[in-house]
């Protein structure tokens, strides 16, 4: 399946165009705050988004926002843990940036009108702890619903500054200029309305926040809109990506079943940093002595923890106990869990939760500077589809909503330092922007729809949250045969998968399965939460470094291991930790 540079999805050429200053595509923190600075600072912006305007990844996001905003908190605290966390992969600046900006960055959002939960009596944000932190500074709201009021606000806001959004839109390609520069995106709108079918946003300046792409395996945490499509059009557009091997795997899911499939309930860490506790069928708090932070050890050693013990006593999931925590306590702090619990049969006021890993965020994305410019002029990314070096190897709890926060809003001041040059051309002599190929014919094969499960399942058994070479070569080669079906069937009879979203949608899901599984395969050690069975090290003298992806006009995968000039050590192995159990396991 040639999927190369500059070759886009197939699809009929745009029937309908609309002209703006900037486009934002996707509609979670990164892309509404991206949107409303732009907005507000006078530029002409449309937001385009998948589905509704609140159905991204954010409205999901349980525990909440991390920023040093407590007492004897600093930002040098948290830049630490978040170092620890990244395993020796985090770009200090950019940490450097999240954490010092992180303050100011969610005081704005609070002015914005998001309602964080505070102490009654004091009216001070109430903090939490999850792992790998070394104090309470997760802000949250509606108790376990941060995710939620965040996404509420930001689109009261973007309605009450009248953006122009475009709803239930599945975003396909980059729209070039002459010189190479981006000139706006194509686009398919799905249902009948003004604008529908296949069309165009024209802009100079092109964001990125489209999330994640959890929607490669089987179960995952994401929702159904997440399935790559950022990274997919980066990559179509010659945009470099990296790191897209460290797949945060979230170690506590609700466990529904062993072939559950689709996006699965999370029982937010801040369960764990309440004082919940992990334990076994025999009720053996088995992260106790593994780490110094027990169950509140950074996520990756949480994940690797569990699995440990599942596979030691041959189980299918662990237990989340907070019968402790008392009726009241559940129905105040975690109403979300509470309920989607119950819905499910569990009552974690008279029971342990089954929990167990699932698929949960994409650490690594298109590559980005610290203004979220990507490496094609005039796009630019941030939130879960950027890597902008903020989260290594592992991101730290609750960095993500603050990352989103932080980075739109230095891609909108960017974008608005700019306007001046960015100017639009006058009607009379529009600058020509070329839409993609298949406007004009034929693109790349276009993958059928009941594909998806066979990626979902490759990616689950050979690139999941234990992986090895043997796994990985398994999957590569699978992946590779859907990849030669799609076009022997183009060569073959002339003609592809018919355009759809689900068409689309699959293609990039193996498009950025690729990459991934090339990544993985390419980085032989264990970092972070990479997890080579065959490679239970890290190997610092080889891999302190990013692993850099693009393709080739051809369709190939080129990696490139970018060195980096400022990496903090390693994660220090803990006395009881990974490093002795990890030599015993794989002697
Ligand atoms: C959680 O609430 O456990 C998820 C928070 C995060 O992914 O940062």
């Amino acid at each position: 399946m040639n999927t190369g540079v500059g070759i886009p999805l197939p699809a009929a050429a745009p029937g309908w165009s609309v002209e703006a200053d900037v486009v934002v595509v996707g509609s979670g923190v990164a892309g509404l705050t991206a949107a409303l600075r732009c907005a507000t600072a006078g530029l002409r912006t449309v937001v385009v988004t998948k589905a509704r305007l609140d159905d991204g990844s954010t409205r999901w996001a349980q525990g909440g926002i991390a920023a040093a905003l407590g007492a004897g908190d600093t930002p040098e605290q948290h830049c630490e843990d978040t170092l620890v966390a990244g395993a020796g992969l985090c770009d200090t600046a950019a940490v450097r940036t999240l954490v010092g900006e992180g303050p100011d960055a969610v005081r704005r959002l609070i002015e914005t009108g998001a309602r964080f939960d505070r102490d009654t009596a004091s009216g001070r944000l109430l903090l939490t702890r999850e792992g790998g932190h070394h104090r309470r500074r997760i802000a949250h709201a509606g108790g376990d619903a941060t995710g939620a009021e965040i996404s509420r606000a930001l689109v009261e806001a973007v309605r009450r500054a009248g953006i122009e959004t475009v709803e239930n839109a599945l975003v396909l390609d980059l729209l070039k200029d002459a010189a190479g520069r981006a000139a706006g995106v194509t686009l398919h709108v799905m249902g009948e309305g003004r604008r529908d079918g296949v069309g165009a946003v024209r802009a100079r300046s092109v964001v990125l926040a489209t999330g994640g792409m959890g929607q490669v395996y089987s179960a995952t945490t994401n929702p159904a809109v997440s399935t790559g499509d950022g990274v997919a059009l980066a990559l179509r557009a010659g945009a470099e990506v990296a790191d897209l091997e460290f797949v945060q795997f979230h170690p506590t899911v609700l466990f529904l079943g062993g072939d559950a499939e689709g996006q699965q309930p999370l029982v937010s860490e801040a369960v764990r940093g309440e004082g919940g506790h992990l334990v076994d069928a025999a009720g053996v708090r088995f992260m106790v002595g593994r780490h110094e932070l027990a169950e509140l050890a950074p996520r990756d050693i949480v994940a690797k923890g569990i699995m440990r013990r599942m596979r030691e006593r041959d189980a299918e999931h662990m237990l989340l106990d907070a019968r402790h925590f008392g009726a009241e306590k559940w129905r105040q702090r975690f109403p979300t869990i509470l309920a989607a619990c119950r819905a499910h049969g569990i009552d974690p006021v008279t029971e342990p939760v089954p929990v167990a890993p699932a698929a949960h965020y994409a650490s690594g994305g298109v590559r980005t500077d610290l203004y979220g410019r990507t490496t094609v002029p005039g796009l630019y990314a941030c939130g879960e589809v950027a890597c902008t070096g903020v989260h290594g190897a592992n991101r730290l709890a609750s960095n993500s909503l603050l990352e989103g926060l932080v980075f739109a809003e230095r891609i909108a001041a960017e974008i608005v330092s700019r306007t001046p040059e960015q100017a639009p051309a006058p009607a009379q002599a529009p600058a020509p922007a070329q839409a993609p190929a298949a406007a004009a014919g034929p693109g790349g094969a276009l993958l059928a729809p009941e594909a998806r499960t066979a990626i979902q399942r490759t990616m689950t058994s050979g690139a999941g949250v234990l992986r090895s070479a043997d796994s990985l070569a398994a999957a590569a080669a699978e992946l590779t045969g859907l990849a030669a079906a799609a076009t022997d069937r183009l060569l073959r009879d002339g003609r592809t998968a018919d355009p759809c979203v689900e068409s689309w949608e699959t293609t990039n899901l193996l498009l950025v399965s690729r990459v991934l599984v090339a990544a993985a395969r390419a980085r032989e050690e264990t970092r972070g939460c990479h997890w080579r069975e065959d490679r239970p090290r890290p190997d610092d003298a080889r891999w302190s470094r990013h692993l850099v992806a693009r393709l080739t006009p051809e369709g190939e995968i080129a990696l490139d291991p970018s060195a980096t000039a400022d990496l903090p050590p390693t994660r220090p192995p803990h006395p009881s930790a990974d490093a002795r159990e990890e030599t015993r396991e794989h002697a």
